[in-house]
């Protein structure tokens, strides 16, 4: 599988990011360094790192600045992990007990707060106030997108407008700035920097659609938590807006969210929601969106020099919107 030897072509470079993910959540505050390493030590794919350094082979290097860069946005992932399972109320992540769970949501709001001034702290080794600029940016519309989310719980007349503006603020932009930062780190040409950052855009919303679909199809050990969280949670993905939009499904589904909504046998409700949703086609149109946005993240790679580097993000792309995990 070509993924795995891209991981293992950048091998070296990860485990010096693994190194420094640890040493900077460092604390002598014990509970801290707890919770943290707590989740940094449950896994998780670091697929930001891995675009940060693989966006900055397209510069001159400089391995401390991209490793700065690539900690800080993985420390910012961390963040709004921690700070998603208080939203979502989640009881697992990575497999393992969320830190709500563990301890308890006051407990996570700071872990969160804690996690984002470290990775601030972090990036502060770059002097470039372009890096802080752009990730302030996505720092606050990541803010706006779980905000929007919450505002738009259970709304089944919310657009798939609504649905794209929110997945690109809470997820697309922190990809894109990953690849764009990568780019800039390494002093790589504004062009450069431009085409990665609109690669990392439209790889990032099919990072987030490919989630939602997971979150619908795929089991409780390939998620690392139980299949159906969104819908439990009221948050109204691309499948079901897909199926709400079926006039022969809508009252039936409707009907089924406003149950779970209401928590009126709430268990029967969303196994019926699911199966609307998993009969109504939204899953396939859903993965044929995925595929759109993947190939747009491949145009936006066309004018970069051929090589390696290339030919390994178009890869990435791909599993983006294909993966299982
Ligand atoms: C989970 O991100 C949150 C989303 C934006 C979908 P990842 O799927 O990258 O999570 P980890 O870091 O691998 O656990
Ligand atoms: C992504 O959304 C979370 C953030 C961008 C913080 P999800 O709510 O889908 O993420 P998971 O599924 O809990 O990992
Ligand atoms: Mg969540
Ligand atoms: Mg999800």
């Amino acid at each position: 599988m070509r993924l795995t030897e891209i991981y293992l072509r950048k091998r070296e470079e990860l485990e010096a990011v693994e190194r420094a993910l640890e040493e900077a959540v460092l604390s002598d505050r014990e509970l801290l360094e707890e919770t943290s390493l707590h989740l940094l030590k449950a896994g998780g794919k670091r697929i930001r790192p891995m675009f940060v350094l693989l966006s900055s082979e397209f510069g001159r290097g400089d391995p401390e600045r991209v490793r700065a860069v690539a900690v800080g946005i993985e420390l910012i992932h961390m963040a709004t992990l921690v700070h998603d399972d208080v939203i979502d109320d989640a009881q697992t992540r990575r497999g393992r007990e969320t830190v709500r769970s563990k301890w308890d949501n006051r407990i996570a709001m700071y872990t969160g707060d804690y996690l984002l001034a470290k990775a601030l702290s972090v990036v502060t080794k770059l002097e470039d106030p372009r890096v802080h600029r752009v990730l302030s940016g996505v720092i606050v519309r990541m803010c706006v997108g779980e905000i929007e989310q919450i505002r738009l719980f259970f709304q089944i007349d919310q657009s798939v407008s609504d649905y794209l503006r929110r997945i690109r603020r809470k997820t697309a932009l922190l990809i894109a700035a990953s690849c764009g930062l990568g780019a800039l780190a390494a002093q790589a040409s504004e062009e450069a920097y431009r085409a990665l950052y609109a690669y990392g855009a439209f790889v990032g919303m099919a990072f987030q659609i490919r989630d939602d679909v997971l979150d619908l199809t795929g089991s409780e050990r390939e998620l690392g938590k139980p299949p159906g969280s969104d819908l439990r949670q009221g948050n109204l993905t691309y499948p079901v807006l897909y199926a709400l939009q079926r006039q022969d499904l809508r009252g039936r589904l409707t009907n089924a969210v406003e149950r779970i909504r209401n928590g009126l046998h709430a268990a029967e409700a969303l196994e019926e929601a699911l199966a609307i949703v998993r009969s109504s086609g939204g899953l396939e149109a859903a993965e044929s969106l995925a595929d759109r946005y993947v190939a747009k993240a491949l145009d936006a790679l066309e004018g970069l020099p051929d090589g390696t580097t290339k030919r390994d993000l178009a890869e990435i792309a791909k599993f983006a919107g294909r993966r299982s995990f």
